[in-house]
């Protein structure tokens, strides 16, 4: 059993691989897997360059990788008010490759941002698209205010906001095991 964790941003200081890394660790039942989309790059997706060229390894090597997972934790960052350009291309290609690609793994859906709105832009169209994905939507947890709310040194700070985010994992936990 496998819960694998990845974020929709491709910043080496990002936040929400902050949160997902957090997430990961407050797992100790089930082993975990750290993913870095970085380590997957990929041309920017074009039909003519899909038609020409096919689709990049990396395109496999990613799925086969989350495919692998029993339960999945992602946490999206919000670039004018939707995926970021390196989440979006990611999910662009996979969406060619193969329509249903989450597999109906159970997913834990996050988002965070230093503002106020906690990335829920971002992550309206997720749950929107990510089940035409093949996404088995389990929980959706949004963290606000990032650098008010969490610290590297003991996570969620607001009570409130790490109650709820111990029930979203939990409810991840209770589904797969
Ligand atoms: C081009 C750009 C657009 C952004 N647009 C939004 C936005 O629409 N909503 C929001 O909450 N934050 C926005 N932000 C701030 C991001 O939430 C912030 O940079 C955050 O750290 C991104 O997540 P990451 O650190 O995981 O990459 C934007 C940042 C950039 C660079």
């Amino acid at each position: 059993m496998k819960i694998i964790g990845f974020a929709g941003s491709n910043s080496s200081q990002s936040i929400n691989k902050q949160l997902v890394q957090f997430t990961l660790d407050q797992i100790e039942s089930i082993e975990t897997e750290w993913v870095d989309i970085t380590d997957y790059a990929l041309p920017v997706f074009g039909v003519d360059l899909e038609e020409e060229e096919g689709y990049p390894d990396n395109i496999k090597k990613f799925l086969d990788k989350i495919q692998s997972a029993d339960g999945l934790i992602v946490s999206l960052a919000e670039h004018n008010g939707s995926y970021t350009v390196a989440a979006k291309n990611l999910l662009d290609w996979c969406s060619r490759f193969q329509t249903k690609f989450f597999k109906n793994i159970p997913m834990l859906l996050m988002g965070t941002s230093p503002g106020g709105y906690g990335a829920k832009n971002v992550l309206g169209a997720a749950e929107q698209r990510f089940p035409k994905f093949g996404a088995n939507l389990i929980a959706i947890y949004s963290l606000p205010s990032f650098n008010d709310n969490f610290t590297p040194e003991t996570g969620i700070i607001d009570l409130e906001l790490k109650k709820e985010h111990e029930k979203c994992v939990e409810q991840l936990i209770n589904t797969i095991s």
